[in-house]
């Protein structure tokens, strides 16, 4: 097998973020250093001890799980137990980690990692607020020069917002994060939600994760199945956009995306659309392509690949 790529994935677990850490767990092509959590779906107490719950239901206590900021950078948090339910993993019942937690910062961690193997090595694999990788970023600015490139979920423009008509969740939480993140200089590959909008999770999809007759499928479906009924009330779709795993797909899979390399700049002052990733699509600026963005995806390709990995754990 060639080189398993090195990956860091920092999220706040959030059923979608499950989603993503299972098929990152599940996929001997990429190794997996550790997960650093963030508050952001739900507060950190509970992100970090989903991320724990997940990697015991995957099998894998062996993961080592950090916990990182409580909060973002200058706003206050905000959460989202509307969607994701008070737990912020509502849906199956999983079982209270036994794993520990590590007794490291997440930055901390982050920042030692990166330090510590060769430029160009390591990905972050970001799936919540950026509030992590910024505070690395202020702590250490030599990680900037480290780091093979960040593959993150976030922003939006053709679709606009969904938590304000002008922002995306894990932006519009911590927006001064973000453009710490987009000014660094890092490479980006960025998930908005005009690509994961068109994953969703249909019934028949579902279907197929409680058809693996597994522990893993039929908790997939039970996460899906909760996490989507808010998305499918507000769009009226069937099933809801599966955001996280995008990015993880797009390590394993590339080509079952397509974007283009533009500018991306975040709005961190008004407050009619603060939080905004205004993406310079048609290139009317001379601002400096900052981000792969990617716009459209192979879903039945997405969902075949989802299925087969989950399949395997
Ligand atoms: O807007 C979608 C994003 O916000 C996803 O990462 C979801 O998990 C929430 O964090
Ligand atoms: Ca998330």
């Amino acid at each position: 097998m060639a080189q398993r790529r090195k990956i860091i994935i920092d999220t706040d677990p959030g059923q979608d973020d499950a989603v993503a850490i299972l098929l990152a767990l599940a996929s001997p092509e990429l190794e997996i250093l550790g997960i650093a959590t963030v508050a952001g779906n739900v507060p950190l107490a509970l992100t970090e001890k989903n991320a724990r719950k997940i990697c015991e239901l995957a099998g894998r206590p062996d993961v080592p799980v950090y916990a990182g900021a409580v909060r973002p950078m200058v706003n206050d948090l905000v959460t989202a137990e509307h969607v994701h339910g008070k737990t912020g993993l509502d849906g199956p019942d999983l079982p209270d980690p036994r794993m520990p937690l590590q007794a490291k910062h997440a930055v901390d961690w982050i920042i030692e990692t990166l330090m510590a193997h060769e430029a160009g090595e390591v990905t972050l694999c970001t799936l919540g607020p950026l509030t992590n990788i910024a505070l690395a970023l202020v702590r250490e600015p030599a990680i900037a020069s480290r780091v093979r490139e960040i593959v993150m979920m976030g922003g939006g423009f053709f679709e606009g917002g969904n938590v304000t008509p002008a922002a995306e969740f894990n932006i519009y939480v911590d927006p001064h994060a973000a453009d710490v993140v987009f000014r660094s200089g890092i490479p980006i590959v960025m998930m908005p939600l005009d690509v994961t909008h068109k994953a969703l999770t249909t019934s028949a999809r579902i279907a197929a994760f409680r058809n693996l007759g597994t522990h893993v499928g039929s908790a997939t479906a039970e996460m899906l199945e909760f996490f989507e009924r808010f998305d499918e009330e507000k769009y009226g779709s069937d099933g809801g956009p599966l955001h996280d795993p995008c990015v993880i797909a797009y390590l394993l899979q590339p080509e079952l995306f397509s974007g283009r390399l533009c500018n991306v700049s975040i709005e961190t002052a008004s407050e009619l659309t603060l939080g905004m990733t205004v993406i310079d699509w048609w290139r009317v600026t001379d601002r400096p392509a900052n981000a792969h963005v990617m716009r459209d995806i192979d879903h039945e390709g997405f969902f075949r690949l989802l299925v087969e990995r989950l399949g395997r754990l």
